[in-house]
C-alpha cells in the first residue's frame, strides 16, 4: 500500500464519519428531541415563562394552552427569533411587555424547544423541524400573529 492509497482511505473514513454523525442527529427520535427541548426550555425560557409554562400574571404570558400555539408553531418561531413587544392578550389576560429575540439559539435548539412546548401543557402537539426555523430566520417572515 503506497502513501496515496493510505491517504485515500483516511479521507474516505473522515467523510463516512461525518456523514454518519449527521445521520444520527437527523434520526433522533421524537422522545429524544422533546427531552432535549425541555432542558433547553429550562435554560432559556423558564426564567420568564416559568418551569410549568404558566408564566407570571401581568408580566409573562403563559405557554399553557396558549392561543398563540393553538394554530401551530409558526407564530412562536418568529416570536423566539424576533422577540415580541406591545399589547397582546393570551388566554383572556392582557400583557404589554417585551420579550427579547433569542436568535442566538441555533435552528435545531429552537426546533427542539418548540417541539417540547407544543407537546406539553395541553398544546396541540406536532414536530417542529430545524428547516422551518431556518426558513423563518432566513426569509424575515414574521408569520401571522393572531389578533390581540
Ligand atoms: C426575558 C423574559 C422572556 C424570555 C427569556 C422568554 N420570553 Fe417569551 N415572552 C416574554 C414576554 C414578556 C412575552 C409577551 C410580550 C408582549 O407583551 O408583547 C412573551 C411572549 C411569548 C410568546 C407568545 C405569547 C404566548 O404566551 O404564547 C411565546 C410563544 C413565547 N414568548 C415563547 C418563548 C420561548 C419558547 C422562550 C424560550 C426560547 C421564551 N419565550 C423566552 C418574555 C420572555
Amino acid at each position: 500500500m503506497n502513501f496515496s492509497t493510505v491517504l485515500l482511505f483516511a479521507l474516505a473514513l473522515v467523510i463516512c464519519l461525518s456523514a454518519c454523525r449527521k445521520e444520527e442527529t437527523a434520526g433522533k427520535s421524537h422522545e429524544e428531541r422533546t427531552a432535549s427541548g425541555e432542558k433547553l426550555y429550562m435554560a432559556h425560557c423558564a426564567a420568564c415563562h416559568q418551569a410549568n409554562g404558566q408564566g407570571l400574571a401581568g408580566a409573562f404570558p403563559p405557554l399553557t394552552g396558549s392561543s398563540y400555539l393553538a394554530e401551530g408553531a409558526g407564530p412562536a418561531i418568529s416570536v423566539v427569533l424576533n422577540g415580541l413587544s406591545g399589547p397582546i392578550a393570551v388566554n383572556g389576560e392582557n400583557y404589554n411587555a417585551v420579550m427579547p429575540g433569542l436568535s442566538y439559539l441555533n435552528d435545531e435548539e429552537i426546533a427542539k424547544i418548540l417541539t417540547f412546548v407544543m407537546n406539553s401543557w395541553g398544546n396541540p402537539g406536532g414536530e417542529v423541524s430545524p428547516a422551518e426555523v431556518a426558513a423563518t430566520r432566513g426569509g424575515g417572515d414574521l408569520g401571522e400573529l393572531p389578533d390581540p
